[in-house]
């Protein structure tokens, strides 16, 4: 049985007039992103049949589940080869890549070279989240608002880095980043000279920290308010999706250690509408511009992670994907066809589609496995899901069904999301359903979308 749909209500039939056909769709990916994915596709009219791989339990009230898991560092050749396999076999139509890695190997550019369509933009592209100096060379070269930095690389790359940590009088804090994917570890934020030395011990002692440290950028630290800001382009148009904040420390108030995402919210009222439309001409548009200018055209979601400052907003960092877990509060509130609109942009046509968003407000709270994100158990039954309002929507990501029955396999389990008419009540709407769930050791913050009440 499939999901209500709490938020939107049915799509309009003016795609299904416009085009008749239908579409087989796969998506990549395994979390809480992907299910949210599956769950808004799945709402509209042009789809055949959907697949997700390797996909989750709760995919597949939406799909087929394909036990095929994108490869990682060892190399993506084999895998890109059985998916290509794998799309033909299928008749599918359109795939969409909901994480980093497999767009920063190439699997787009892979693909298209066998006729197959892909969301998601080329290895080239993907360039903007995958190497923070290409990402940086880029928004010194055409004045995108960002943090001032230097840039080490070559042989000895850590020595110098280290060299420059020792100078005295350095300013602190800093940001030390590597330049490639690092899974969510490459990012320290610095207070002093110790710390930066900490740092580094810590890079030169962790394999895949050291891989993605072949570049090294040290960056201003920007004091402000985060927001994130996503906009699906065909390269040349572009729709924004409602501006979202997301919370990344474990600990409530922002504090602890870095997460993969707590919990989000949208619209984020840090991002007002004369801030969005700066955004748009100062970053946005420019970005978009350069791309197309130095001979990589960005086609897919535009993920503009910013810090609003004193200043003004600037770019801490570019994702080539979906963020986890804004998505899964921006898709229910997106009122448009996201196949429509996906569809449109792999054609190029984004132009003639246009995205509406609604004017409700939306929360979304991750419940983890206790001890996340460092050392956790997993295998604690999960009750209460069936429980959970159909005003509200679980997105699943590190979940497992055996004998009908709903075990934890992560350390984000689910994200529960519900909207409201304003910020408070989408919140307290959210927390209902939460408080209905309940495994061992299940681990919350109270304080999402916090920050958005103070402000609003
Ligand atoms: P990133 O992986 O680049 O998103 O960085 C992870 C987190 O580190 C960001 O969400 C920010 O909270 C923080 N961060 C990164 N760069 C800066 C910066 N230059 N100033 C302040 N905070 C930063
Ligand atoms: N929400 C942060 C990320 O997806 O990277």
């Amino acid at each position: 049985m499939l999901m209500p749909c709490p938020f939107n209500g049915p799509v309009s039939g003016r795609t299904k007039d416009r085009l008749m056909a239908t579409f087989n769709v796969l998506i990549l990916g395994s979390g809480g992103r992907e299910h949210a994915l599956a769950w808004s596709i799945t709402r509209s009219p042009l789809l055949g049949k959907l697949y997700i791989a390797p996909g989750n339990p709760g995919t597949e009230e939406f799909g087929e589940n394909i036990n095929l898991t994108p490869g990682r560092f060892d190399g993506p050749e084999p895998w890109f080869e059985a998916l290509s396999k794998l799309i033909s076999e299928k008749g599918i139509d359109l795939t969409v890549v909901g994480p980093e890695q497999p767009l920063v190997d190439g699997v787009t550019d892979y693909l298209e070279a066998r006729g197959h369509k892909v969301f998601g933009p080329s290895k080239d592209a993907a360039r903007l989240e995958g190497s923070k100096t290409f990402a940086k060379w880029l928004m010194h070269k055409y004045k995108i608002p960002t943090a001032e930095s230097t840039s080490f690389s070559g042989e000895t790359v850590l020595d110098d880095l280290e060299g420059w940590i020792r100078i005295d009088n350095q300013q602190w804090p800093v940001v030390i980043k590597a330049d490639g994917l690092a899974a969510g570890k490459g990012v320290f934020i610095c207070r002093n000279k110790n710390e930066a030395l900490d740092h580094l011990r810590r890079i030169r002692e962790d394999e895949t920290l050291r891989k993605a440290a072949t570049r090294v950028i040290v960056e201003e630290f920007m004091e402000g308010e985060e927001a994130s800001l996503f906009a699906i382009t065909d390269g040349r148009n572009a729709r924004m999706l409602l501006s979202a904040q997301d919370h990344k420390r474990i600990g409530e108030g922002d504090t602890g250690l870095n997460t993969g995402g707590m919990g989000a919210y949208a619209p984020a009222p840090v991002v007002d509408k004369r801030m969005l439309s700066f955004i748009e001409d100062s970053i946005l548009y420019p970005t978009l511009g350069a791309m197309q200018l130095e001979g990589y055209p960005y086609r897919g979601v535009l993920y503009l992670g910013l810090m609003i400052t004193e200043e003004g907003p600037k770019v801490v960092e570019y994702n080539c994907r979906f963020g986890d877990p804004e998505c899964q509060v921006l898709l229910p509130a997106m009122k448009s066809d996201l196949l429509e609109v996906m569809m449109a942009t792999v054609n190029f046509e984004l132009e003639t589609v246009d995205v509406t968003m609604s004017d409700e407000h939306f929360c979304g709270v991750v419940m983890a496995s206790g001890g996340y994100p460092e050392a956790y158990t997993k295998g604690a039954e999960i009750s209460g899901v069936d429980r959970v309002s159909g005003d509200a929507v679980v997105f699943h990501s590190g979940t497992r069904l055996e004998d009908g029955k709903l075990y934890t396999n992560g350390g984000r389990v689910l994200t529960v999301v519900a909207s409201g008419p304003d910020l408070k009540q989408a919140i307290s709407n959210c927390y209902s359903e939460v408080d209905k769930i309940t495994f061992d050791k299940a681990y919350y913050r109270r304080d999402i979308g916090a920050k958005g009440l103070n402000r609003s």
